[in-house]
């Protein structure tokens, strides 16, 4: 924080430090939350967001744009190579969060009411996906599947809804799936009712990126993603699509439903993909996944079910049901402790406000260097609160030791 910043404005200089000193002291195992690299920080800072630049590289609709042209272009290659995507790939980098990405992608690709499908919120898909309070559910004529009463995915439902409605969309890839997507599959029943098959790996796009999950390139006709999950960038996504869909896409971005890209989310774009591409960013994705399988293991252990008894990714699904406790309730006392878990929808409820499971997820306590041996101190204590009733003010007093042997680069 600057001496200025105080000067100017005390009250929000304040807020900020006291919201810096929160992450430092709390350990966040939300799934979809991590922890952008200070360079990240800085370019997302930079005077690149006073410029105005819609349109495309060479085609802007203002002057001025011969340097930020450049840095699109870094981003978008890079975008490319990261996933190791060759000349029938293209790229949109404008995207300013994951829900305006994919509803790019339906206005690109539908008409209003035409039917898109995927997994329903409940069984861990997106509110962006189709639910009816999003603009995907209200404009688009929006279908569901489940996941199947073990947790998994089962084609054959999903098969059997896409023959029922022959969706002009079909849409793999979720926020609270914790097993390995099998993005062939989805391919393969999109054919056989050509529709157009979208995976949105937001969750998952650095675990992609570094080859600790199956890539859904070879078998999608659009790949979307958020920047801010896994990949541990800015908060902002990017879309992938087929060559032959050129035109559609991007003009759905822009002047479809947004209007100037920000610049400086562009930069850090191509930054965070710069740093997806080394041994460490790789290692960390490994550290994700064997953290995530130390947790739900010891978590297991103290009598918790989780849905697929396990997972292959950076989170899982805990049923809480046998602790009789909601996952809202949960979530309240861990937070008292300082562990920040959110509650998720399992596949039997059907009110997301105050439902049966939490979320557990490790990517920003990898990103803090954290191994298994803390996914297993964090599991006791998740124990200890939601079993034991441990007062959690206690744990508190723990949890911020732990915090202050892996402290935040900032
Ligand atoms: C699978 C998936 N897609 C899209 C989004 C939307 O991202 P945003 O919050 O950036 O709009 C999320 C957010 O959590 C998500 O989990």
């Amino acid at each position: 924080m600057t001496k200025k910043l105080k000067k100017i404005d005390s009250r929000l200089a304040g807020l900020i430090k006291k919201e810096i000193e929160r992450q430092k002291f709390t350990i966040d195992l939300i799934p979809s939350e991590a922890i952008a690299p200070n360079e990240v920080l800085e370019v997302l800072g930079s005077p690149l967001i006073n410029k105005y630049s819609e349109g495309g590289i060479g085609r802007r609709y203002y002057p001025g744009n011969k340097y930020i042209d450049k840095i699109e272009d870094l981003a978008k290659k890079r975008a490319k190579e990261v996933f190791g995507l060759g000349k029938n790939w293209e790229v949109n980098v404008q995207l300013l969060s994951g829900t305006p990405a994919n509803l790019a992608v339906y206005f690109g690709l539908c008409n209003p009411r035409d039917k898109i499908m995927g997994m329903s919120l409940f069984s861990g898909g997106h509110l962006s996906h189709g639910h009816p309070v999003s603009l995907s559910g209200k404009i688009f004529n929006s279908v569901t599947y489940n996941s199947g009463e073990d947790g998994y995915l089962d084609f054959d439902h999903i098969e059997k809804i896409a023959k029922k409605y022959k969706p002009k969309i079909i849409i793999s890839g979720f926020s609270a799936y914790p097993r390995k997507v099998n993005f062939r599959k989805f391919y393969q029943i999109a054919k056989k009712v050509n529709a157009y098959h979208m995976a949105d790996i937001s969750h998952i796009a650095g675990l992609v990126a570094a080859g600790v999950h199956p890539s859904p390139f070879r078998y999608a006709d659009i790949v979307t993603t958020t920047c801010h999950k896994t990949l541990n960038g800015p908060r902002a996504a990017i879309i992938f699509y087929r060559k032959e869909l050129t035109g559609k896409i991007d003009k759905a971005v822009f002047p479809g439903i947004q209007g100037g890209p920000h610049n400086n989310k562009v930069a850090a774009i191509a930054l965070s993909l710069k740093i997806a591409k080394t041994a460490a960013f790789k290692n960390t994705m490994k550290q994700i996944v064997r953290n995530a399988r130390a947790l739900a293991e010891e978590l297991r252990k103290y009598g918790f079910n989780l849905i697929t008894n396990g997972t292959d990714t950076h989170l899982m699904l805990v049923d809480l049901r046998n602790k009789n406790i909601s996952g809202g309730d949960a979530e309240k006392m861990l937070e008292k402790a300082g562990i920040l878990v959110n509650r998720n929808s399992i596949f039997i409820d059907r009110k997301p406000y105050n439902p049966s499971g939490i979320r557990p997820g490790t990517v920003s306590v990898s990103f803090r260097k954290m191994k298994e041996k803390e996914m297993r101190k964090i599991a006791n204590w998740i124990a200890d609160i939601i079993d034991k009733k441990r007062n959690p003010t206690e744990v508190r007093k723990e949890v911020v030791e732990l915090c202050k042997k892996f402290p935040l680069p900032y």
